[in-house]
């Protein structure tokens, strides 16, 4: 398992482009298994969680092409519909084939998604929805088996405890336009990754109106043809980066910024005194050139994560990281996920003051952070150890980076064209989690200390 080496405390300056959104592509790509007729992807992330959602829709019967940042889907052949455990378990999402291939096969099976790093993912909404459209559910050997000769429109609630489901929405909302009639879906996500697959659903000949608002309306079609799409700027990356300059005090400018999708972040970082400009208003606020500058001395801040457009999920260890450094008490608190702190512990083995409270984490800002050998756990988690160490005094390193790889293409490069001392050690020099000298030599501090 590879591992990211870095040594802290350059200062960020340079220009990257954000690459596209990891969270939109995903039902981005099961939409094709809507029609028979090839759809063709711009702008798609070169990330792991792609290649296993492509790998699963191969499975499926879909043509795969991919080409750099350009993929071509097109179904031949719609006899196996099995997503099977071992693609389902290694990614969640895999659960967005559900509502295509329900509507457009009649029948599907699907593994359960387990939990995950920060605990149970539940679909009992997608499940719920898919029913009210006339979908008989079954569950065997962990499978979710469901079928419908026809599916037909209805009035679906798709809000839960935690708000509405992302990819519930997505799942409801693609079943629906081969639904006879007319589906509401009421409280669905507004997330912009859900407007974004209602633009490529609409240029496939769907009939959708609403989205990214909590009221989505769908009148159903016979059938959907082929069509061409940009996938949006990754919104989460976009933030991660933007952050990543912050915490190194550093003057960085990100061509592909969603500004218009990051305003509860860019409203938080503001307050904290991290500044986010657009440098050419004539640009798209959803994908537009931006520099990053911030202030020597940061503010501490209280924020909590909401559904869109609420602070998101996704950046809140990111942001966790960052206010690490800043002076005074910020509180955190995590109203999607409650468990989402496995940041926690390893940004602590590297001098933050941090204390949590179930849901809410205090962070003490502290004066400088040190390095430390921390892991890896859940992606964003992952990326947040990213930023601290850029940011810490001496060397930080960071063993099992394939959970950034899943949301992060090349994490090291992008840091690296910044000035970051950044390197990837190939995992088959490293002995539990640390590269190879680095063990031998504390190996010989464990014997001066015994
Ligand atoms: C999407 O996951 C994202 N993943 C997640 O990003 C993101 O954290 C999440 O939305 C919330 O914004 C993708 O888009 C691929 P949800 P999703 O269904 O759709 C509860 C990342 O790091 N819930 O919106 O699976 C659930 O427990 C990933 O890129 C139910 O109760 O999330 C959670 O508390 C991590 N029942 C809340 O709703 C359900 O049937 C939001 O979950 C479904 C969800």
């Amino acid at each position: 398992m590879d591992v990211f080496k870095i040594q802290g405390g350059q200062r960020l300056t340079g220009t990257i482009s954000v690459d596209g959104s990891k969270n939109a592509a995903l039902p981005l790509l099961a939409a094709s298994l809507l029609t028979s007729e090839p759809i063709h992807f711009k702008c798609m992330p070169n990330l792991s969680d792609i290649t296993n959602m492509s790998k699963l829709l191969a499975e499926l019967g879909c043509q795969v092409k991919a080409s750099e940042k350009d993929i071509t889907l097109q179904v031949t052949d719609e006899t196996i519909s099995h997503a099977r455990y071992d693609i389902v378990r290694t990614m969640r999402a895999s659960v967005c084939v559900l509502g295509p291939l329900l509507a457009r096969r009649g029948e599907v099976r699907v593994s359960m998604p387990g939990g995950c790093a920060f605990g149970d993912r539940p679909i009992d909404l997608h499940l719920r929805g898919l029913e009210a459209l006339g979908a008989k559910i079954e569950l065997d050997g962990g499978d979710i088996i469901a079928t419908a000769d026809r599916l037909i429109g209805a009035t679906i609630f798709l809000g839960g405890p935690f708000g509405s489901t992302v990819l519930g929405t997505a799942n409801v909302m693609s079943a629906a336009t081969l639904a006879k009639g007319r589906t509401i879906i009421e409280s669905a996500a507004c997330e912009p990754e859900i407007a974004d697959l209602a633009l490529l659903l609409n240029n496939m000949g769907a009939k959708i109106s609403g989205a990214g608002t909590p009221r989505i309306i769908i009148d159903g079609v016979d059938q959907l043809g082929g069509a061409t799409h940009t996938v949006m700027p990754d919104r989460i990356v976009a933030g991660t980066w933007a952050i990543a300059a912050a915490m190194t005090n550093g003057d960085v400018k990100i061509d592909r910024f969603p500004l218009d999708h990051l305003l509860a972040v860019t409203n938080i970082l503001s307050t904290v005194g991290v500044h986010i400009n657009q440098t050419d208003a004539s640009q798209d606020p959803k994908s537009c050139t931006v520099q990053v500058l911030s202030n020597r001395h940061l503010k501490p801040v209280m924020f909590t994560t909401q559904p869109y457009p609420g602070f998101p999920t996704d950046l809140q260890a990111q942001m966790m990281a960052l206010l690490c450094l800043s002076r005074g008490n910020s509180i955190i608190t995590e109203k999607i996920y409650p468990e989402r702190f496995m940041h926690v512990p390893e940004l602590s083995r590297m001098g933050a003051k941090l204390v949590r409270q179930g849901a809410t984490v205090i962070v003490q800002g502290v004066d400088h952070l040190v390095g430390a050998p921390v892991m890896a756990s859940d992606l964003r988690a992952s990326a947040s150890l990213v930023l601290a160490g850029l940011a810490a005094e001496g060397e930080t390193t960071i063993s099992r980076v394939y959970h950034l790889d899943r949301g992060y293409a090349a994490m090291e490069e992008t840091l690296a064209s910044l000035g970051a001392n950044i390197q990837r050690i190939d995992g088959s020099t490293v002995v539990d989690g640390l590269p190879l000298v680095e063990t031998v030599s504390s190996q010989k501090v464990v014997q001066n200390n015994s």
